[in-house]
């Protein structure tokens, strides 16, 4: 089982569709640990609630992103963790994060990248008026909300539709995908060549081999 943690900033829904996956066994990783940069964020109670262990670094209390992605690494590989799946991580993260966990960091984002990057992608998206919204996950790189696209998911905006509203819509998709995501990341499916993800179908490969 694929030791991972799950990054959070707030709510945590999107960590409530990987637990809810792992308990009734489509997702077969081990969620080592919950960690959060805010203390309020619900998500630690979603993750106390199944016992998964939590912890709370502000990176308000580092000097420098450097410092708070060196803290967060040592903490994490304590842990034992060797994937994370940002779920709702509100924070860039340094060179110092990527080279701890080279092609084992995938994050979601609320719009179809490569528009609307950046917090508030939904805002951004309704303001712009689209038609057509949805989310992605691809792996973190350098460069924000930028890394290889592994899946995304079409969610149709509605003419005069609020921005909550369509927010809503989003996270219904998110949860479908970025648990799919963290299971071809687990079976280790998931190769990069170049910009593109390749996704193998491992279970073909194994079923050939036995
Ligand atoms: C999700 O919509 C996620 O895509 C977004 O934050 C929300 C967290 O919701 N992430 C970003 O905007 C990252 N730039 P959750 O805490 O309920 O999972």
């Amino acid at each position: 089982k694929l030791p991972i943690a799950v990054l959070i900033s707030g709510g945590g829904s999107n960590l409530q569709a990987l637990i809810d996956k792992v308990e009734d066994g489509t997702l077969d990783v081990d969620i080592k640990m919950v960690l959060s940069n805010r203390a309020g964020a619900y998500g630690l109670e979603r993750a106390k609630k199944h016992s998964i262990p939590t912890c709370t670094l502000s990176h308000k209390d580092y000097s420098s992103r450097e410092d708070f992605d060196g803290e967060m690494v040592r903490v994490l590989k304590d842990a034992g963790v060797e994937a994370i799946v940002m779920a709702g991580f509100m924070r860039i993260i340094t060179p110092v994060f990527l080279s701890a966990f080279p092609g084992k960091i995938i994050n979601i984002h609320p719009a179809l990248l490569p528009s609307f990057a950046g917090a508030g992608g939904q805002v951004e998206a309704s303001e712009y008026g689209v038609q057509i919204s949805g989310c992605t996950v691809h792996f973190v790189d350098e460069k924000m909300d930028h890394g290889a696209i592994i899946i995304q998911a079409a969610v149709p905006a509605m003419p005069g539709e609020d921005v909550e509203t369509l927010t809503e819509r989003i996270l219904q998709v998110e949860h479908r995908v970025l648990p799919q995501a963290t299971k071809w990341l687990a079976e280790g499916r998931l190769s990069l060549e170049g910009r593109f993800v390749k996704l193998a179908s491992a279970n073909v490969v194994k079923a050939e081999l036995n």
